[in-house]
């Protein structure tokens, strides 16, 4: 591993402030009794979660970051529903997904929005995750990684290189996402350095490539190490603290066997 590997907890359209206190408080204590060494830890809530989460992570001093799952590309002003990058800021939230396919598909953000997005997010000094990968089609097809490539160009092309050490990419095929249907350790290994060689053409070599898609328990070890990624982007198992933490504990192993 070339990085220090990161786990992010995408917890997606689940838990209200009250659950998401709960989890918190869980992750908290299992991270005390047994503290993960190596690991860069983020949890992802929905925004209305968010102060509740960074209450407790701040009182509690979990070692962990908090993300959020959206944002908008404007600084203020007429986007009814929508949450700027300083009010992220504002409540300690350093983390952000960017493009994830669940918005991509179903609220229509498209590569310029996401370009857009990323921009400015980085700009207000947030953590960026980009996300990318592809449809079933394109898989079978074997399009795939044409279709990765040109997300990344179009999201990262003439990035600032001040702003390259906030970026990380996670790969997600689409047809894995809260599927069961994980890819396999070589898809995930020929995708991270495709995804590397792109990421070192357009300048960006330090960038950590996760993968995301049916992560949980039983596939995590053998994907970090076989998929030669620096981490994962889990949604359904970040839902309980065991299972998420034990994600994280085979980063950690991973992490330190290979030093
Ligand atoms: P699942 O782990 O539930 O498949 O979700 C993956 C994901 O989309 C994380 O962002």
């Amino acid at each position: 591993m070339r990085h220090q590997p990161l786990v992010i907890g995408n917890w997606k359209m689940n838990l209200d402030y009250v659950e998401a206190l709960h989890l918190g408080q869980q992750i908290g204590v299992m991270l005390k009794n047994k503290p993960v060494e190596h690991v860069d830890i983020v949890l992802a809530p929905p925004f209305v979660d968010i102060r509740s989460v960074t209450s407790i992570v701040e009182s509690e001093k979990i070692p962990v970051e908090v993300a959020a799952q959206h944002v908008n590309a404007n600084e203020n002003g007429a986007h009814t529903g929508e949450v700027s990058v300083s009010m992220l800021k504002r409540l300690n939230v350093t983390w952000v997904l960017v493009g994830h396919s669940e918005r991509r598909s179903m609220y229509a953000m498209d590569d310029a929005t996401v370009s857009a997005t990323l921009r400015h997010a980085l700009r207000g000094g947030l953590r960026v995750v980009l996300c990318v990968g592809e449809a079933l089609e394109i898989r079978e097809a074997d399009d795939q990684d044409e279709f990765v490539r040109t997300q990344l160009v179009s999201a990262l092309k003439g990035i600032d290189a001040r702003f390259h050490e906030l970026l990380s990419v996670a790969y997600e095929p689409i047809w894995a996402i809260g599927t069961g249907r994980t890819a396999t350790s070589e898809q995930v290994a020929s995708m991270t350095a495709h995804i590397r060689n792109v990421l070192s053409s357009l300048g960006v070599d330090a960038a950590r490539v996760l993968y995301g898609g049916s992560v949980n328990t039983e596939n995590a070890a053998t994907i970090v190490r076989e998929g030669l990624v620096d981490g994962f982007l889990v949604g359904g198992a970040s839902l309980k603290a065991e299972s998420f933490l034990s994600i994280v504990q085979s980063c950690d192993d991973c992490y330190d066997g290979k030093r």
